[in-house]
């Protein structure tokens, strides 16, 4: 039925107290705003009238029928027991498939992250029974992992809102690049809708360097520690994401930034654990993320310029630091470049030993395994969420 309604027309109904719905009523768009005054106000008096229901209602998923949860209580156990949650991003079948497998075979829990631009290349529609099929597969696997389906870097409000109704369990709202007061106003707005659902909010404070989709900045501005207990009071945010050095993308830092081992590797500035140490006093407790994780493994950068590529001069955080800073309240870690190093160097070097090659399922099947072992390393050996599900 609801396919046969034309856009420009609302429709709404009341249910019984038996929950059956009552009584339909559809009305074009400008009928309504006659009525009502405007479209908005049309849809705040019927959501605060409790029995009313719009077809927005009935199109909407909720991510706990399709089996996934929200970062609540994840994140509550992470930071009680010095670990972190992987956030992995993924936007095809073979990334969910390592993913999925890596955190069964370690028992993990894990946050399937997707970026807007992810999200348009993926399709909304199938991510949401990607999503579904993630959980149904854990089982089938022999372990059901807690999954957390999350929108990576969401920069407005109505993208935030279409993820939610569409089955996220989690959204970012990263207002960093905005004035401090309208990043607190965007925040907030994301929160009080999420909420509503009992979906989790993320936000930003400070600006990482590097380049996403909808926003890139060439320096960083680390995190202010003075800011971060009123933002989180004000906007009411569920974990917040602060810039202590990382960054995002394969080159993290210029050369001229490093110094070098003996062995040429670059080895970039440390991160600021004194602005994270700074920002925990300030809310103790309160879950921090941290983006732009990966750490550039050298050993695959090499992998893939011996086969015809061309990275020049990558260099990530050294896990390390990372694994220090899982210990703490940090407790999302973003990992998405190295997923990306990984799967490229098993396809450049399957394609280059076995040029006469053309069924994707021999050159994507290698790079399967190649990010699942790497998925099982940072979990088992940097954020230690291990045996955690
Ligand atoms: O932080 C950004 C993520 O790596 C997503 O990248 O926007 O190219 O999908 P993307
Ligand atoms: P990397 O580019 O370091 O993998 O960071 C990913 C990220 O922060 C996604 O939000
Ligand atoms: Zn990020």
């Amino acid at each position: 039925m609801h396919s046969c309604i034309p856009s420009h027309f609302r429709v709404f109904y009341r249910r019984t107290a038996a929950g059956k719905p009552l009584c339909y009523r559809s009305m074009p768009r400008l009928s309504f705003i006659r009525i009502f005054g405007s479209e908005k106000s049309v849809s705040t008096a019927i959501n605060n009238a409790a029995e009313y229901r719009t077809i927005e209602d009935d199109i909407m998923t909720n991510y706990k029928d399709l089996g996934l949860v929200n970062s609540k209580e994840l994140f509550k156990k992470a930071v009680k027991g010095g670990y972190a949650i992987p956030a992995f991003n993924f936007n095809n079948l073979e990334q969910l498939q390592a993913i999925i497998g890596a955190c069964v075979e370690t028992k993990s829990p894990v946050i399937l992250q997707v970026s807007s631009g992810a999200r348009k290349y993926a399709n909304s529609t199938l991510l949401k029974h990607l999503a579904k099929g993630a959980v149904d597969y854990a089982k089938e696997l022999g372990c059901a992992i807690p999954i957390v389906l999350h929108l990576d870097h969401g920069d407005t409000f109505e993208l935030c809102k279409s993820c939610i109704e569409s089955g996220f369990s989690s959204v970012m709202i990263d207002g960093s690049h905005h004035p401090y007061d309208k990043n607190v106003e965007l925040t907030k707005q994301v929160v009080e809708y999420a909420h509503k659902y009992d979906v989790t909010v993320e936000g930003e404070l400070g600006v990482l360097a590097g380049i996403e989709d909808a926003v890139s900045s060439a320096v960083t501005h680390y995190t202010k520690p003075e800011e971060v207990e009123d933002f989180v009071k004000k906007t009411g945010v569920d974990s917040l994401a602060i810039s202590i050095g990382t960054s995002h993308g394969a080159n993290k830092f210029k050369p001229e930034q490093c110094t070098k081992s003996p062995d040429g590797v670059l080895l970039p500035p440390p991160l600021r654990f004194d602005i994270l140490e700074e920002v925990e006093k300030r809310i103790p407790g309160f879950p921090i993320v941290l983006h732009g994780a990966s750490s550039v493994p050298v050993e695959l950068v090499k992998i893939i310029n011996a086969n015809g590529g061309k990275m020049k001069d990558a260099v990530g955080i050294p896990e390390d630091q990372l694994r220090k800073a899982a210990k703490s309240a940090v407790c999302k870690v973003n990992i998405d470049s190295d997923g990306r190093i990984a799967m490229t160097a098993a396809v450049r070097k399957t394609l280059m030993e076995n040029p006469a090659e053309f069924d994707p399922r021999k050159y994507l099947g290698p790079a399967r395994d190649q990010l699942k072992s790497l998925y099982k390393h940072k979990i088992i050996n940097v954020l230690g969420s291990n045996d955690k599900a």
